[in-house]
């Protein structure tokens, strides 16, 4: 019989993919940077049993049309609004993504970004990279302090989770707003649940962990910024979609809001000609949340598992539902 074909819609190292070489026919966009163009992705999905895709890919109702053969889609990230699991479900494909393996270097990254938009660390190597640093001066780049601060933490899932650990090593106090109470975080946390607007006007560090949905689609517009203290920092790691982005610059450019850290944007990738970055008081950076070297290796591999195991008629292992 022949192997299953996988089409992969990017350059992936070939160590990865060769512990699997044997059991599937893999056929593979041939760049690293660069997304699969659309018509070659339609193409490829015609005839594959199984498509290991990025959340670069539009995975809706069109790709299902055409993906004939297909059993399985294997999103490498956790999030998957970049699919249309509803057409996915009605062709009987399974979608499957990357929890779990990537929570606790997405929450390194999270409390990275905290710190540096509160330290202001970019803006401060910047100085000496521009040759700006004469003296040493009492009030020079002073930022806020990150400990003994309120964070609210708006997405309290296992990345959620993952940052309120650390925050409690800063001894912060954390608030957290979701859609159902997480118990656990509460007891073993001290996390303190709360309303999105009293959330919003309480906390010092507020944190965007939230999928985006309908429901979250910019949630974070005019009225949540206006509900934020003026001291407020804002860190965005889960999707540009749940901020309106004319919404955030106009709250940064009135320091209405002090500072953002913002790792998503609506439309990515941006460029330098973004309007945020006419702004001293953000740091942006290209959507690295899961981005150490083995976290996504160990993300791939999750993918290939999950197509192994739907190709061989058994239970994904990290399904959507
Ligand atoms: C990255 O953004 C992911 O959803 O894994």
């Amino acid at each position: 019989m022949m192997n299953p074909v996988i089409y992969v819609t990017r350059k992936i190292p070939e160590e990865v993919l060769q512990p699997y070489q044997n059991m599937f026919n893999f056929r593979m966009w041939d760049k690293e940077d660069v997304p699969v163009p659309r018509d070659v992705l339609l193409k490829e999905a015609a005839t594959a049993d199984g498509v290991l895709c990025l959340l670069t890919e539009n995975i809706d109702r069109e790709f299902f049309d055409y993906a004939k053969n297909l059993k399985i889609v294997a999103n490498m990230a956790v999030g998957f609004d970049n699919i249309d699991v509803e057409a996915a479900r009605e062709h009987g494909v399974v979608v499957t993504n990357t929890p779990d393996v990537l929570t606790e270097t997405t929450a390194d990254l999270t409390f990275a970004l905290l710190m540096a938009t509160a330290r202001r660390i970019v803006e401060a190597a910047d100085y000496i990279r521009e040759d700006k640093w004469q003296y040493w001066a009492p009030y020079l780049l002073a930022g806020s302090d990150v400990h003994g601060k309120t964070i609210g933490i708006v997405g309290m899932g296992r990345i959620g989770e993952a940052v309120a650990r650390r925050a409690r090593g800063f001894g912060m106090s954390i608030l957290y707003h979701n859609r159902s109470r997480q118990e656990k975080a509460e007891q073993e946390l001290g996390a303190v649940y709360s309303d999105f607007t009293d959330l919003l006007q309480k906390a010092d560090f507020v944190v965007s962990l939230v999928p985006l949905t309908e429901q979250t689609a910019k949630m974070f517009d005019r009225d949540a910024f206006n509900n934020m203290k003026s001291s407020a920092i804002f860190i965005n790691v889960s999707r540009g979609g749940t901020v309106d982005e004319e919404a955030l610059y106009d709250a940064l450019a009135a320091n209405e809001i002090q500072a953002a850290g913002l790792d998503v944007f609506a439309n990515e990738p941006i460029s330098s000609e973004h309007q945020l970055l006419e702004l001293d008081n953000v740091v942006c950076l290209p959507h690295i949340g899961s981005a150490s070297e083995a976290t996504r290796t160990k993300m791939l591999e999750l993918c290939l598992d999950n197509l192994k195991a739907v190709l061989n008629g058994e239970e994904a292992i990290t399904p959507v539902k």
